[in-house]
This record gives C-alpha cells, structure tokens and sequence, in this order.
C-alpha cells in the first residue's frame, strides 16, 4: 500500500475508535460502539500486515495468540472478567518492554538509527517512557490479577516508610534513565527496567479490597500509554493514536472511579491508599449482633404490598446469573402498579458499568436504571429496598465510621428506606472484607439463599 493509502485507512480506524467511545458511553448505542471497535481493529491490522516483510511470521503469531484468547474467552466467566482484563494489561506492559529491549538491541532494524549511529535523542526518551511504562504496567497488572483471581491476598500489604521507598526507587529509576540518555548503554537500561518493575509491585500491593476497581482503570490507562510509547519506537501512528486514546479514557475512568470512591487522584497514581487495617479490626468489635432473617414468602409479600421498591443489585446478582429472575420480577411487580428502580453504584460488582451490562443484558428498561447520586435522594421515601447480592455498596459504616477503610467513599443510601430485604447466602462479608451494619438494623430483613433461586421464589409467592 501506498504510504498515502495506509495513511488514509489509520484515519478511518482512529475515527472508528473514537466512535467506539462514544458508543460505549451509553448502554444504548454499547452494541454500535463495540461494532465501530471490531472494524476499526480490522482495518488496522490488516493496513499493518500490508507493511511488514515477515507476514508469515507475523500470521503465525496472530493464530497462536488468537487461538489461546478463544479459549480463555470461551471459558473465562463473566464475573472473572476484571481479573482476565488486569492479565491482558500485563501482557500489554510486557509487549512494550520487549519491544523497547529488542528496538536498543538493533535500532537499525526499526528505522530509528543508520548502521553505525547512535541512537537519536528522541528515541532514547521514548525507550525510556515505554520501557518503565510497560514494566511499572506489567508488575502492577499481576499484582492486580492475583488480587483479583484470590491468588494473593486482597489485604493490603505495608511497611513503615513505604512511600519514601517508592520515591526513592522513582528517583533512581529516572536517574538510571538520565543515565542512558546520556550514554545509551545496557547497564543503566537494564537496572531502570529491573526498578520499574519492582515499583510496579510497591505501587499496587499497599492497595487493599474496595480500592481496587481504580486500580484496574489506573493500570487500564498505563498499558495505554505504553502501547503509545510502543507506537512511537515502531513509528507506527495507528499505534500512538489507539495507545493515546486508551491512556486518556482510561485515565477519564480513573478519575470518574476516583470522584466515585472519594479518593484523591494523586494517591492513586502514587498508591497505597485507602485500605486501612481491613476487616478484622472494623469487624471484631466484641459486641454479639443480632439479625432478623425471613423468606422469599415474606419478601413477596413486603414488596407486593408497597408502593415503591429500589432494587440494588451487587456482584452476587452477577454470581448467580439472576439478572433475568429479578427483571421478570420487577416486571410483575410493575404489572401490579408498584414503582420499581434499580439503584447503581458505580462500583457494584467487579468492573465498570458491571451492573449496567448485566441488566441490559436481560432487557431491564432504561428508564428503571437510576445512576447513585440520582437515586440517593430518594431512599428515604421508598418502602421496600431489596438489596441482592450487594454489600460494601451498601454499608453504611462509609458514612459513619471514620475508621472503617471505606469511609469517605458514597453509598447507596439504603440504610434510610422503610424496609431493607438483603438476600444473600450467608453473613460473610463482600469484597472489601468488612462487616456491614445494614444487616444488623431492626428494619432490616436477612432472606438467605443464592440470588436466582430467592428470586425465583418471590415470583412464584407472586404469582400466588
Ligand atoms: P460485594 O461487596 O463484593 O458483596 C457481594 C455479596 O454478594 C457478598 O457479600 C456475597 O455474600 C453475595 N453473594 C455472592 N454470591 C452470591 C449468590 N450466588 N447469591 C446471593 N448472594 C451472593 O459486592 P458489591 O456490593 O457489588 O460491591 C463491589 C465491591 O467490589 C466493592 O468493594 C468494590 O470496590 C469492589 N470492586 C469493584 C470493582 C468494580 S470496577 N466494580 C472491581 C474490583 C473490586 P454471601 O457470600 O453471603 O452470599
């Protein structure tokens, strides 16, 4: 293809990623936008295949590395999801620190040298930038998967002086960078990576339970930035283009996730923050709480008899696959005149627009959809809160205790509705590992059982 051609074909994909944003802003136009997404990504790969000398090489590698990501797709879970994005985001970082080590090997065969020259100076800081980038991305994002997956502990893990030892490392790692700028050579290369990717580890153990969804959408943001920096040492403008635009959504996420926990963005970039002592010390405080727990028949029967029901759907509503129960449900209930929402907390569940997906998905209307600071306002004149399979997103000791790890961080006002029914399996905690309060309040009633199977129940008690 004609340099003009290839030109022309990265336009129309950039303009097709950009459009994919956009589409996936609403769960309305998501279907569009993944579409303009999967053209985009046709056209640019097969406009990069016209400029490489080894594509059976190249062909090999997309048929090995597509063939194990239709397995792991085939088989991965929905509710595995942010684990197996966190995975790919390594791999993203690991891509850019190969590149970056074979690109300083031989510079001639990437076009950014003639055979005998040094490294121009611009190329050296790109190698830098996409180097600890991908390395910082690609630690980090095991780190993030092992949390995740339950492979490491979701505790976070600190030792007195921490910050001052990330800094410390941050400091060495651009004075080894300035190093190689100034004297391209292995040594310093070598130790800024060996640095970059033990801050990648620093920067994300500290980070414990209900802070990790800004930890995805942090590292989200860097593999972009490192797929970037990857573009520039290959001179490859579709790559910067893409690179950038995942660096700068993802950051935008970071930010709206950051808005949504009450954290400062800065203390994420620089992690370690929130988490506190964890569960044991916010939970074990000696005194036995009662609870009061009752039965789908009784739930059925609360509900059909208000006026007005929230429902708020958390991770185990994705667990048990009962988007389609539950929306069967409040179908019936609507049939008989009682006004129905559901309430969404931008971190319910386990990756962005968790919820959003899952309800889209069994065709909830829209319009029952309320984001968290629409709905907040109007708990207290509702009668019945059903509360499935949500917890920390719920837990009042966010507002109330200022010694809880999640304090600062909104919740749905649950707390302050008539009648709150939490259906669950059991009293254990959610994901941030504490105990919650709403369960223990007098207008609180515990239904205990998996979500799909609850519900199922309350529709046959319905339909009765
Ligand atoms: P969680 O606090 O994790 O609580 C989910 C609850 O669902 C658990 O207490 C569990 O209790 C129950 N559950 C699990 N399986 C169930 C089933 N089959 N049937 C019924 N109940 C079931 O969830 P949440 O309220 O949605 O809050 C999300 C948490 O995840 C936050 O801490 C958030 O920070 C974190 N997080 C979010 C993201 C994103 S981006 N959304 C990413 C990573 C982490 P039982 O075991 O007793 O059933």
């Amino acid at each position: 293809m004609s340099a003009n051609s290839v030109a022309l074909a990265y336009l129309v994909a950039a303009i097709l990623f950009i459009l994919t944003l956009k589409g996936l802003s609403s769960p309305l136009t998501a279907r569009r936008g993944n579409m303009f997404g999967m053209v985009g990504m046709a056209i640019a790969v097969l406009t990069t295949l016209t400029l490489t000398h080894n594509v059976v090489y190249i062909l090999i590698a997309i048929a090995a590395g597509g063939s194990i990501g239709a397995l792991v797709a085939r088989r991965i879970q929905m509710t595995q999801m942010p684990e197996l994005v966190a995975a790919m985001h390594s791999l993203v970082g690991l891509a850019a620190v190969l590149i970056a080590m074979s690109a300083f090997n031989n510079p001639v065969a990437y076009g950014i040298a003639l055979p005998g020259e040094l490294l121009h100076a611009s190329n050296r800081i790109e190698l830098f930038i996409g180097t600890f980038v991908g390395a910082i991305t690609f630690t980090g994002s095991i780190i993030a998967f092992g949390k995740l997956s339950g492979k490491l502990s979701g505790r976070p893990l600190r030792f007195p002086g921490q910050h001052w030892v990330n800094l410390g490392l941050g400091i060495a790692m651009v004075g080894f960078g300035i190093a190689f700028f100034l004297h391209p050579s292995w040594t310093p290369f070598l130790i800024m990576t060996a640095i970059a990717l033990l801050l990648g580890v620093l920067l994300i153990v500290p980070i414990g339970g209900a802070d990790m969804p800004v930890v995805v959408s942090m590292l989200n943001s860097y593999s972009g930035w490192a797929a970037a920096g990857i573009g520039f040492t290959l001179n490859n403008n579709m790559l910067i283009i893409a690179g950038s635009l995942v660096g700068s959504s993802g950051a935008i996420l970071s930010y709206i996730m950051c808005k949504a926990m009450n954290r400062a963005f800065l203390n994420v970039i620089l992690g370690g923050f929130g988490g506190g002592e964890g569960a044991a010390a916010a939970s074990d405080d000696g005194v036995q709480k009662t609870y009061r727990s009752g039965s789908a028949d009784d739930a059925a029967f609360l509900m059909g008899n208000a006026d007005s029901v929230i429902i708020v759907p958390g991770y185990g509503l994705a667990v048990a696959r009962a988007q389609h129960a539950i929306n069967e449900m409040s179908k019936m209930l609507t049939d008989k005149g009682i006004k129905v929402r559901y309430a969404i907390h931008p971190v319910a569940g386990r990756m962005p627009g968790h919820m959003n997906v899952l309800l889209a998905e069994a065709e909830v209307p829209y319009d029952q959809v309320v984001e968290m600071d629409e709905i907040n306002n109007e708990f207290a004149d509702t009668d019945v809160v059903l509360v499935i399979g949500a917890n920390d997103v719920v837990n009042p000791a966010a507002k109330s205790d200022p010694n809880s790890p999640i304090y600062g961080m909104p919740i749905l006002e649950a707390h302050k509705a008539r009648t709150v029914l939490v259906v669950k399996r059991s009293m254990a905690t959610g994901y941030a590992g504490l105990d919650n309060d709403l369960f223990y309040m007098d207008k609180t009633m515990m239904i205990f059982g998996d979500a799909k199977k609850v519900v199922e129940d309350v529709i046959k008690a319905l339909q009765h």
